[in-house]
């Protein structure tokens, strides 16, 4: 399995402002947008692409157009991702999963679902924070069962447990992520992370 850590200054910047407690929930949310707008540039950098012809004002050209992609944002955290993604690509499609995780086991609970058809296209799943992995690892065998081409896993920060939970579970995901953290603290929480990234871009 490949973890990729996004090693761009924007990137280092926007997350440092991410990180810091006095950020407040409106700038939380243009931050989380621009980052995750960084991460899934890079996420996509090798996707396959056909080859058209186009014709300039002068001349005919040879250009490339990206596959079909799928945006699957995890709820609720994951929203403030997928704006990024449908700016990009404004005719991706989107589906969703709802998971929250238990505040005792940390198991993922599931309390929505809806996904397009992904057979043969390719996935982007977004979820900012890949801790214990239970809850990315949940959502990429949600959208392993509709026989996608590729599934790529796009994550603000990730902890050394959860990349190992998806190395484990799905070793062919690559994982690209601004950062990975230290540890888990007794609670499921990154450190040094970013706190709850759901109650920090929603203001709960
Ligand atoms: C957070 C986060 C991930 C999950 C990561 O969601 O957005 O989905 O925790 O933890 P895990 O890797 O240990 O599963 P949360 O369950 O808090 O729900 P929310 O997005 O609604 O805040
Ligand atoms: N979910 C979050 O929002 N933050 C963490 O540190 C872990 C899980």
């Amino acid at each position: 399995m490949s973890v990729t850590v996004v090693d761009h200054a924007l990137a280092a910047h926007l997350l440092a402002q991410l990180r810091d407690e006095r950020t407040p929930p409106p700038l939380f949310r243009t931050l989380a947008k621009r980052l995750a707008l960084v991460l899934t540039v890079e996420a996509i950098r090798d996707l396959p692409t056909t080859d058209v012809d186009v014709r300039t004002p002068l001349e005919p050209a040879a250009g490339k157009v990206l596959g079909d992609l799928v945006a699957v944002p995890i709820l609720r955290a994951g929203l403030g991702m997928l704006e990024a993604v449908t700016e990009l690509f404004p005719e991706v499609a989107v589906g969703y999963i709802g998971l929250e995780r238990d505040e005792a086991s940390l198991q993922p609970q599931s309390y929505y679902r809806k996904l397009p058809p992904v057979d043969g296209r390719h996935v982007l799943v977004l979820d900012p924070m890949l801790a214990t992995g239970g809850s990315g690892s949940a959502a990429t065998s949600a959208v392993r069962d509709g026989r996608p081409a590729s599934i790529r896993f796009v994550c603000v920060v990730s902890a050394p447990e959860g990349i190992a939970k998806m190395e484990a579970d799905h070793p062919d995901v690559p994982i690209f992520t601004a950062a990975v953290d230290r540890q888990l603290n007794d609670h499921g929480y990154i450190l040094p992370g970013l706190g709850d990234f759901g109650d920090r871009l929603f203001g709960t």
